[in-house]
């Protein structure tokens, strides 16, 4: 039997404008094209481990309001353990605004709503319930309070899960937080934040560079892993699938260099359709791709 990837993390609607170029600050730009996609990275990396097959489950927090409703659908749909989803009344489902420019780049604007009033109480408590152990992933991100990532980080290392941090966003995590992770994924931007603080301190990170790929740092060494040519359509949640994709193939057994190429694969095949999470490859499709 596999372990389980359990994501703590946020979940959110996206609202994307798909436009020419990405306006500079006070420009409006016309011509846009608008779609509504899920997201959130902690729901997208979620739907991504359970597309390739590992069995996942969410543990985050959306409002009482329609938009939640639809995002614990769209988890449910997937596959995804929404049994520790909470719906708090008091709070909206977060929002993301997108826009997503013709060479795929995007910029985002998130109102966290429900993701930032998760407490680590809650968050602890999810945990426990799942009964996280030994052979489970916990994959943490930071668009929810850098307490709730810490707690969630502590408890599944307690529990002899492999944990791991998706420094997304970077800004305010502290040594603690960071040393609490056996994997740290940061990208480029994200890696220059938090090395402004000090080190890292987790004994593996595996820095997501774009197209290029990733870079694997382990044991001592550095792995340079090539991303798949591919055309980009939109890479809004390609973070995202990697860090589904490493946590899905820890959890089926793999090692980190074989997780590792899985991810960056992953990653490459879901920039090629609009959404964060429509162009998530399947287990099938992504070792079609990997021969
Ligand atoms: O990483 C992409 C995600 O970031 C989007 O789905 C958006 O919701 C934001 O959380």
């Amino acid at each position: 039997m596999t372990g389980r990837v359990i994501v703590v993390g946020s979940v959110n609607i996206d609202l994307v404008v798909t436009i020419a170029r990405l306006p500079a600050p006070g420009e409006t730009v016309t011509g846009g094209r608008f779609e509504r996609h899920h997201g959130g990275k902690g729901g997208n990396q979620a739907v991504a481990a359970a597309r390739l097959g590992a069995r996942a489950s969410f543990v985050g927090a959306v409002g009482s309001d329609d938009l939640g409703a639809a995002a614990r659908d769209a988890l449910a749909v997937e596959g995804v353990d929404v049994s520790e989803l909470a719906v708090l009344d008091a709070e909206p489902t977060g929002v993301a605004l997108i826009l997503v420019d013709a060479d795929g780049e995007n910029s985002i604007a998130v109102a966290g709503g429900a993701n930032a009033a998760l407490t680590a109480e809650r968050a602890g408590a999810a945990l426990r319930r799942l009964a996280t152990g030994r052979g489970d992933v916990v994959l943490v991100g930071h668009e929810i309070p850098t307490a709730v990532a810490r707690a969630a980080l502590a408890l599944g290392r307690a529990a002899g899960a492999t944990t791991i941090l998706n420094p997304a966003p970077a800004a305010g995590l502290d040594r603690a937080t960071l040393s609490l992770a056996d994997i740290v994924t940061p990208n480029e931007g994200e890696l220059a934040t938090l090395l402004e603080a000090g080190s890292i301190g987790a004994s593996a990170v595996l820095v997501s560079l774009g197209a290029r790929g990733a870079r694997l740092e382990a044991d001592g060494g550095s792995t340079a892993i090539a991303a798949l040519p591919v055309a980009a359509v939109d890479t809004v949640g390609a973070g995202d699938t990697l860090n589904g994709a490493l946590a899905a193939s820890l959890a089926q057994g793999r090692t980190l260099l074989a997780s590792a190429t899985r991810a960056v694969a992953a990653a490459s095949l879901a920039v090629t359709r609009a959404g964060a999470r429509e162009g998530m490859p399947t287990a099938d499709q992504l070792d079609a791709a990997l021969d």
